[in-house]
C-alpha cells in the first residue's frame, strides 16, 4: 500500500469517525429539542382549550340559568304544559334559543321527553339526549337539514309540582375548532367513537383531552368518550432534519477534501527519499540496460573483424568497411546515451523522424542473420526523438532473438503505414508468452533471463506513450510473439 494511501485511511479514520459521531449527535439533539419545544407549546394548547371549553360552557350555563327564572315566571308556559296552549309551548324554546345566541335548546320532561325544541320543532314527544347532568358534553343531534354536533350543557327548573330539565348548546363545527387552535403550526381536530377516518400521515397526534359524547341522531343514545386530539405537521422536522443532513454532507464533503490534500502534501514530503532512492535504482539499472543494448552491436562486429583478420587476413579493408557504418552509428548511439545521462533526464525532442532509417541503423546491415526486415515505401515521418526509437526497437528486437533460444529461427521487423499513422512490428517465431507471463511481461524487473534485468518492455511501453503512440502484443506458447507499435505520422 502506497504511503498516500495509508495516510489517507488513518486521516479518513481520525477526521471522518468523529465527524459522523458528532454530525449523528447534533441530528439527535435536535429532533430533541424540536421535539421537546413542540410538547410544550401543545401542553400549552390543551391548558388553553380547556379553559376555552370551560369559558363556553359556563356561558350556555348562564343563558340557562337566566331561562330558568324567565320560564318559572312564565304563566302562559305554565299553562301550556298543564293542557292549554300547546303552540305556546312548542314555539317557546326557538325564539329562547334565538334570544339567548344559542344553536341548541331542549326543554325536556321528568322523563327526558321533548316539550319544546329550539332547533328542531319535530323533536316534540321524543326522548332527548342522554346526557350526564352539570359540566360540558358533545352531541350528535338532529336538525331538520341533517345532524350537527353541539357542545351542551344542562340545568333544571320546578315550573309547580313538575320538573323540567334544560339543555342548550353551542355548535362545534370547523370554525370552532380553528377559534381553538390557536397556534398556527398546530391543528385542533375532533375524533369522534367509531370514526374511522384514518389520521392524515403527515400529522402527529401530539396531544389529547376527552368529552363525554351522545349520539342523538336517533333517540336518546349513550354515553360514549369523543376525543379532541392536537396535531402537528411533521413537515417542519423533516425539512429542519433535511437540511442538517446537507450540511453534514456537505462538511463529510470537505473534511474528505481537507484530508485527502493532507494526506498527499505529507506523504510527498515522508515518502520522497524512499522514492528517490528508487529512482536512482531504476536509473542505474536502466543505464546498464542501455550500454547493453549499444555495446551489442560493437562487440558482433569485433569478433567478426577478429575471425576476418584470421581467416582471411586480405578480406579485412573490405569487410572493414561494410561494418564500419555499424560500428559508427553504435557508438553514435551510446555517444547520445550518455549525454543523455549526463542531463540526468532522457532528452527527446519531438522531431520528425524517418522510422525506415532507424530500423536499418538498429539491425545494422545483418549482424544477426536471424534477423530481416520489410520496410514499406514512402512512410509518413513520425514525431519522435531518433534515440528513442532505437531504444524501442532494439529493445523489441533483442527480446525476439532471444525468444528464439538459439533454436533455428526468424525475426521480422515490418514498417507499413496505417490511418493518420506508421506501424512497426517485430514478430518472432520463438518460445512465446503464456497469458500469465504476457500480464507480467511489462512490470519492472520481471525477467525470465539469467542475467536479465527486466526493464526492456518497461521501458519500451513508457518511450512509446511518452510519443503519444501505442503498443499491442499477440502471442503464442511455442509459436512466437508480435510486438506491434504504432506511432501518429506528421
Ligand atoms: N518476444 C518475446 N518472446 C517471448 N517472451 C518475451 C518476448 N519479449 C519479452 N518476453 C518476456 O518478457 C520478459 C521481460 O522482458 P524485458 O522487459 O525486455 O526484460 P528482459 O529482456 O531483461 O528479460 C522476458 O524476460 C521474457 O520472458
Ligand atoms: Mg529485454
Amino acid at each position: 500500500m502506497k504511503v498516500r494511501t495509508r495516510l489517507l485511511i488513518s486521516f479518513g479514520v481520525v477526521v471522518l469517525v468523529p465527524l459522523l459521531v458528532f454530525g449523528l449527535g447534533i441530528r439527535m439533539e435536535m429532533a430533541r429539542r424540536v421535539t421537546g419545544e413542540y410538547q410544550r407549546r401543545v401542553d400549552a394548547l390543551v391548558a388553553v382549550i380547556n379553559a376555552d371549553l370551560a369559558r363556553e360552557t359556563d356561558r350556555v350555563a348562564a343563558r340557562l340559568a337566566a331561562l330558568r327564572s324567565s320560564l318559572r315566571d312564565d304563566n302562559a308556559f305554565r299553562a301550556g304544559v298543564r293542557g292549554g296552549d300547546s303552540g305556546y309551548v312548542l314555539d317557546y324554546a326557538t325564539n329562547a334559543m334565538r334570544l339567548a345566541g344559542l344553536n341548541f335548546l331542549q326543554i325536556q320532561d321528568d322523563e327526558g321527553r321533548v316539550v319544546s325544541s329550539g332547533h328542531f320543532r319535530n323533536e316534540f314527544g321524543r326522548l332527548g339526549p342522554a346526557v350526564p347532568s352539570g359540566g360540558p358534553a358533545l352531541v350528535r343531534a338532529a336538525t331538520a337539514e341533517g345532524p350537527f354536533l353541539v357542545l351542551v350543557t344542562s340545568d333544571s327548573v320546578s315550573i309547580p309540582r313538575k320538573p323540567f330539565r334544560l339543555v342548550g348548546g353551542v355548535a362545534i363545527d370547523s370554525s370552532f375548532l380553528q377559534r381553538l387552535a390557536r397556534d398556527p403550526e398546530l391543528g385542533v381536530a375532533l375524533r369522534l367513537p367509531h370514526d374511522s377516518a384514518a389520521p392524515d400521515s403527515g400529522m402527529l397526534v401530539v396531544g389529547e383531552l376527552t368529552l363525554p359524547y351522545v349520539d342523538a341522531v336517533d333517540g336518546p343514545g349513550t354515553v360514549e368518550q369523543a376525543h379532541l386530539v392536537v396535531t402537528r405537521s411533521s413537515a417542519l422536522l423533516t425539512a429542519l432534519q433535511r437540511n442538517v443532513n446537507l450540511w453534514f454532507a456537505v462538511a463529510v464533503l470537505v473534511a474528505a477534501l481537507a484530508a485527502l490534500l493532507l494526506a498527499s502534501w505529507l506523504s510527498t514530503r515522508i515518502s520522497t527519499p524512499i522514492e528517490a532512492r528508487i529512482a536512482i535504482g531504476d536509473l542505474a539499472r536502466q543505464v546498464n540496460h542501455d550500454l547493453k543494448n549499444g555495446l551489442a552491436p560493437l562487440r558482433n562486429v569485433f569478433r567478426h573483424l577478429t575471425q576476418v583478420a584470421r581467416d582471411k587476413p586480405d578480406e579485412l579493408p573490405q569487410v572493414f568497411t561494410e561494418r564500419q557504418g555499424t560500428v559508427e552509428s553504435s557508438i553514435d548511439y551510446l555517444e547520445t546515451l550518455a549525454a543523455n545521462y549526463a542531463k540526468l533526464s532522457p532528452q527527446s525532442e519531438r522531431k520528425a523522424t524517418d522510422v525506415n532509417a532507424v530500423v536499418r541503423e538498429t539491425i545494422g546491415g545483418g549482424g544477426a542473420s536471424s534477423v530481416k526486415a520489410k520496410l514499406a515505401d514512402g512512410l509518413p515521418v513520425v514525431t519522435i526523438d531518433a534515440l528513442v526509437l532505437r531504444r524501442v526497437i532494439e529493445n523489441l528486437v533483442s527480446n525476439a532473438v532471444d525468444s528464439l533460444e538459439g533454436k533455428n529461427g526468424t525475426v521480422m521487423i515490418t514498417t507499413e503505414r496505417g490511418h493518420g499513422l506508421v506501424r512497426i512490428a517485430v514478430s518472432d517465431t520463438g518460445r512465446g508468452m503464456t497469458k500469465g507471463e504476457l500480464d507480467r511481461a511489462f512490470d519492472d524487473f520481471y525477467t525470465t533471463k539469467e542475467g536479465g534485468t527486466g526493464l526492456g518492455l518497461s521501458i519500451v511501453r513508457r518511450l512509446v506513450i511518452d510519443s503519444h503512440g501505442s503498443l499491442n502484443v499477440e502471442t503464442e506458447p511455442g509459436k512466437g510473439s508480435r510486438f506491434v507499435v504504432e506511432l501518429p505520422a506528421q
